[in-house]
């Protein structure tokens, strides 16, 4: 078939865009927050609208259940002989509270070109973006089969994923995934991952009483919880520079080649603009390179919560009988989670044998792909629809589903992300926006025209 024309593309996005807002809307202002069991029956009405979506745009779709929440899968089919490209996203959307969103949060809120609301880019407009791609592509007669797999446990580390498309692997059979589910280096620079960060989320409780206690009767006997776990913490994490102190915590950490070194030189990256995008006021670190590196190819030992305790106004003069540290680290490729969780297992007890380690979502760090011809499809097509190739360097985050989507289907997974840094990735005001999404429909349709025209790809010429 004869390539596309972009112009044709912009006027198809132009005419679709009423139809797309209304579509991202309805999906945003359904709360999937899968982490937190009160919203179970939004998450199913997401999984519900969703395939009442794909069968408006012309596809057929199914729901699979799983242990958790379930899985949606659609198909725009056009016979056995044309390769088939399955696209990933995930529905399932962060807990949104707290007082520094100036709109509700699954309010869907238009304000010029962007759209406000929690899961507007993660990943909720991604998803409906490869939707309205597939839709032109489809109704130029491209010789593909179009999948799609939307997850709603992607947040909480895909625990039901894995098993549930082994067990459905007839069906969800594919030559090739792509996911539109990562982060550009900044909107005039796009890029793909060439890898991501796993991840190992723990917890460390300590109950050293049952109830609280007066500190005047009790205090400088007594045990206190959060400052033994603050103590704890402090062992095992310089805080200041973020250097992890236990011991083998790098050991399998492979130091950059000179060619990744140099791609990180080249993407585009300032510090100026991560510290504006993420509101920070100052960081650990300030030369480019160095928070590069760390950002996206080193591993970190991080806190996100210590719980326990007096949380009221002013000062309750009480000693807590028990306090929680919520941990996880962030792996890079070589490193064995298992291995991680038996070093800070092993770590604790040997600093505080009173402190319960749990062990939570474990995913292993992601190597991508960057040569070859699906990598050159994605190069071509973010080319053709933003005017500029992608650059390729490893993301920071965590995508549980992208090894067991290689591991089940053992098919080639590729990127095809469009939030920028600017969106707010599980940050309050999360946005997404029209340039992006109509930019996104433009290289999602020229992406599955180029993936119909290379064919059945034999396996030596897959990756
Ligand atoms: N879309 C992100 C993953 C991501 C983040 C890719 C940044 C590239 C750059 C995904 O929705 C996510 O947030 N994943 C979680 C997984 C975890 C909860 C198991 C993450 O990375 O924290
Ligand atoms: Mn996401
Ligand atoms: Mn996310």
């Amino acid at each position: 078939m004869a390539a596309f024309e972009r112009e044709d593309l912009q006027s198809y996005a132009k005419g679709a865009r009423a139809d797309y807002e209304s579509a991202l809307e309805k999906i945003v202002e359904i709360p999937s927050v899968s982490v937190d069991p009160h919203h179970k029956p939004d998450v199913r009405q997401a999984a519900e609208l969703a395939v009442s979506m794909l069968e408006s745009a012309g596809a057929s779709a199914k729901i699979y259940e799983t242990k958790g929440h379930p899985i949606v899968h659609g198909r725009f089919d056009r016979g056995p002989s044309y390769p088939t490209v399955t696209v990933y996203n995930h529905l399932d959307v962060q807990p949104a509270e707290g007082p520094d969103w100036k709109t509700k949060p699954f309010d869907f809120v238009r304000e010029g070109e962007r759209y406000f609301g929690r899961g507007t880019t993660d990943d909720k407009g991604p998803a409906i973006t490869a939707l309205y791609g597939a839709r032109y592509a489809v109704s130029q007669g491209a010789p593909v089969n179009i999948r799609f797999l939307w997850e709603l446990e992607e947040e909480i580390g895909s625990p039901n994923f894995e098993t549930t498309i082994r067990a459905n692997a007839k069906e969800l059979a594919t030559d090739s995934v792509v996911v539109s589910d990562t982060v550009w280096v900044s909107r005039s620079r796009p890029a793909a991952p060439a890898g991501l960060r796993g991840l190992q989320g723990l917890r460390f409780d300590l109950q050293t009483g049952e109830t609280d206690q007066h500190s005047g009767t009790a205090g400088g006997a007594a045990r206190n919880p959060i400052s033994e776990l603050a103590q704890l913490i402090s062992e095992c994490v310089d805080g200041r520079t973020g250097r992890v102190k236990i011991p083998g915590f790098y050991a399998d950490v492979v130091p950059p080649t000179k060619r990744e070194l140099e791609d990180l030189r080249n993407c585009g990256f300032t510090v100026k603009d991560f510290k504006k995008d993420h509101l920070f006021r100052s960081l650990r670190v300030d030369d480019p390179l160095e928070v590069m590196k760390r950002i996206w190819m080193m591993p970190t030992f991080e806190v996100h919560g210590i719980a326990g305790g007096y949380q009221g106004p002013g000062v309750k003069t009480i000693i807590p009988p028990k306090a929680t540290a919520i941990v996880s680290c962030r792996l890079v490729p070589k490193m064995d989670p298992k291995k991680i969780v038996k070093l800070i297992r092993d770590f604790v007890k040997s600093r505080n044998p009173d402190v319960k380690v749990s062990a939570e979502h474990e995913l292993p760090a992601y190597e991508g792909k960057t040569v070859g011809p699906y990598a050159d499809a994605i190069r071509g097509a973010m080319k053709f629809a933003f005017g500029k190739e992608p650059v390729f360097v490893r993301e920071g985050g965590s995508i549980g589903a992208v090894l067991s989507m290689e591991r089940v289907l053992k098919a080639p997974v590729f990127f095809l992300g469009l939030s920028l840094p600017e969106h707010g990735y599980h940050a309050p005001n999360e946005n997404f926006d029209w340039q992006q999404a109509r930019g996104g429909m433009v290289a999602f349709a020229d992406y599955f025209r180029r993936i119909g025209e290379m064919g059945k790809q034999g396996r030596a010429a897959r990756g």
